[in-house]
């Protein structure tokens, strides 16, 4: 078959019919228009080429033999008149009918910027948190931007003042010194230090931020007899992005710490993505001398909105809803699909032609 010919017959298939043809032929088929389709798949290496080409043939073949089979038998196909469309029904139930449009931009945009300046009031989970961590070690998972520093940060005010010393740490340098410069401001630089593999400030102060294997080390370290004075008054330690007990590599760095945190102290561990809390909470719960609370819940305070930026400047909502929620199926905004698949064609198109 020449390319001529099979152009031909493909141009004559639908869309969903070239698609049923470039399952397992075409990666991500399903993302492209029908030019760009017949293209690749003009392009398959000759011998997918003449199996492709059969296929063509075949449905060809059974195409014809159904049209047959429903033609009137007294009328001959070349005669037949022209199939007559269904009546215009103004109201026919379309699929997606049921579905509420799809989002706009003003509507995705809505109400971003800088919030208007309101009372603060701790939610509820804020409020208990830090109350359980008078009597147990906490867990918090809830979703990002819920407000877990504030509890952190209330529960260090309350160690600070019955004296006892803070451990904050984080999975990251860059991370332990952004909350240096906010917990300086917050309770004062000259109470508040930091070590990390590249920096060590202020080191005897009672709130230390740190990654959190230098707090293994420390821990290590007065695990071998050489207690550090600050391990002595600790009152309590917080875990900040805990989710990194996960890490297949890292994560033995969280598990240790915990294993070895001076039992006198209160360890709070804050993440946004555990995926099992309650058995974190449980094991907890079996190696330490209190119990284990746990505060989970998955609301979120601040929607997720999402957004498609077309590299000319064109920007539209991501999917058809606002809001991102966790569990339900994304459907894609049909701007952004056309878009994506107008870039795709300009720039995967043009390679291919070169
Ligand atoms: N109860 C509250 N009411 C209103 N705003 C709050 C409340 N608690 C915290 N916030 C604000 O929410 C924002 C996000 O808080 P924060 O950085 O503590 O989130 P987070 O849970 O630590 O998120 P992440 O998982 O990204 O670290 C901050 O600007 C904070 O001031
Ligand atoms: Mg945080």
């Amino acid at each position: 078959m020449t390319d001529d010919e099979l152009i031909g017959i493909l141009e004559s298939l639908s869309l969903r019919q070239l698609h049923h043809l470039a399952r397992g032929r075409v990666h991500r088929h399903f993302r492209l228009g029908k030019h760009r389709l017949i293209d690749v798949l003009l392009a398959l290496p000759s011998e997918s080429r003449a199996i492709l080409e059969a296929d063509v043939l075949r449905s060809q073949t059974q195409l014809a033999a159904r049209s047959a089979l429903l033609a009137p038998s007294s009328s001959p196909s070349s005669i037949r008149a022209p199939k007559k469309r269904p009546p215009h029904k103004p109201h026919a139930k379309h699929p997606l009918s049921s579905t509420p449009p799809p989002v706009t931009v003003p509507q995705l945009l809505e109400g971003l910027g800088v919030p208007l300046t309101q009372t603060f009031h701790p939610d509820p989970w804020q409020q208990e948190a830090v109350t359980q961590l008078a009597t147990t070690d906490v867990i918090v998972s809830v979703p990002t931007g819920s407000g877990k520093t504030f509890v952190a940060i209330e529960a260090t005010k309350a160690a600070l003042k019955q004296e006892r010393t803070v451990i904050y740490t984080s999975p990251l340098k860059a991370l332990s010194n952004t909350k240096y410069m906010e917990f300086s401001q917050l309770f004062g630089a000259e109470n508040v230090g930091i070590l990390t593999g590249d920096r060590r400030d202020n080191a005897q102060a009672p709130l230390l931020i740190m990654t959190t294997e230098i707090l293994r080390n420390l821990l290590y370290d007065a695990a071998s007899g050489e207690v550090d004075v600050r391990l002595n008054t600790l009152g309590l330690v917080i875990l900040d992005e805990s989710q990194y007990i996960a890490d297949p590599e890292r994560g033995v760095v969280w598990e240790e710490t915990i294993i070895f945190c001076p039992t006198q102290a209160r360890l709070l561990l804050l993440s946004a993505s555990i995926g099992n809390p309650q058995d974190l909470a449980a094991w907890l719960t079996s190696i330490r001398p209190v119990p284990c609370h746990l505060i989970h819940h998955q609301n979120r305070s601040v929607p997720l909105r999402g957004g498609y930026l077309h590299p000319s400047g064109m920007f539209s909502p991501l999917f058809r809803t606002r809001d991102i929620t966790k569990g339900q199926g994304y459907t894609f905004h049909p701007e952004t699909k056309r878009l994506a698949s107008q870039y795709e064609e300009e720039t995967v198109g043009h390679r291919n032609r070169r």
